[in-house]
């Protein structure tokens, strides 16, 4: 089907408005936020939420996807350029962790988009996040600081690479 790739019973397929809602409730799970260190400054804020994922839907150059669990919209992977590289991330609710969904959703992102280098960003003790990056082949090829507003305080992340 087109838009749609399917890989065991994790799906990809372009976000729909009622996803969105969904994304949304992800986005305000404490436990994520703390784990992700860079996620929105204020993920409570659906106006800001709304107006963020507009505009990225808007921009062509962004691939966003739905992640599908056994039917079930279980987060989204996008990829997106930043600071001229093209970087990938996702986001999964917790219900979902753990079952290698991350994992799949990222290979089969990797399998639209033939672009190399990839870039991802994760700080150093996003352990799962780090792991699903090494899982796809990326590898560590520097690291960075930055104010992580979830955290309230400087944090340190690694910067990955997928070459080829
Ligand atoms: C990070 C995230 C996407 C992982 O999703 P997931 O579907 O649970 O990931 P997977 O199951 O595909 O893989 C996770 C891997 O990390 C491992 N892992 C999980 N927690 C870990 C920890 N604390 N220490 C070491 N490894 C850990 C798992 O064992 C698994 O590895 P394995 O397959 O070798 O056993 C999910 O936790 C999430 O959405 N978190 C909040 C948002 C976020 O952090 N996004 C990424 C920002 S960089």
């Amino acid at each position: 089907m087109e838009n749609e790739l399917l890989t065991s019973s994790v799906l990809l397929r372009d976000v729909v408005d009622t996803d969105l809602v969904i994304f949304f409730a992800q986005q305000q799970d404490p436990t994520a936020n703390h784990m992700a260190a860079f996620g929105a400054r204020d993920p409570n804020s659906w106006e800001t939420f709304s107006a963020h994922w507009a505009k990225n839907m808007a921009e062509a150059t962004n691939t966003i996807k739905t992640i599908l669990f056994r039917g079930a919209v279980a987060g989204h992977v996008v990829s997106f350029i930043h600071f001229d590289n093209v970087e990938v991330a996702y986001w999964l609710g917790q219900d979902y962790w753990g079952q290698g969904i991350a994992t799949a959703a990222l290979k089969l992102l990797l399998g639209q988009i033939t672009l190399r280098p990839l870039y991802a960003c994760a700080v150093k003790d996003n352990r799962a996040s780090l792991r699903v990056l090494e899982k796809c082949g990326f590898v560590i090829a520097g690291e960075d600081t930055g104010f992580s507003h979830a955290r309230d305080q400087e944090v340190e992340e690694f910067i990955l690479i997928l070459a080829a």
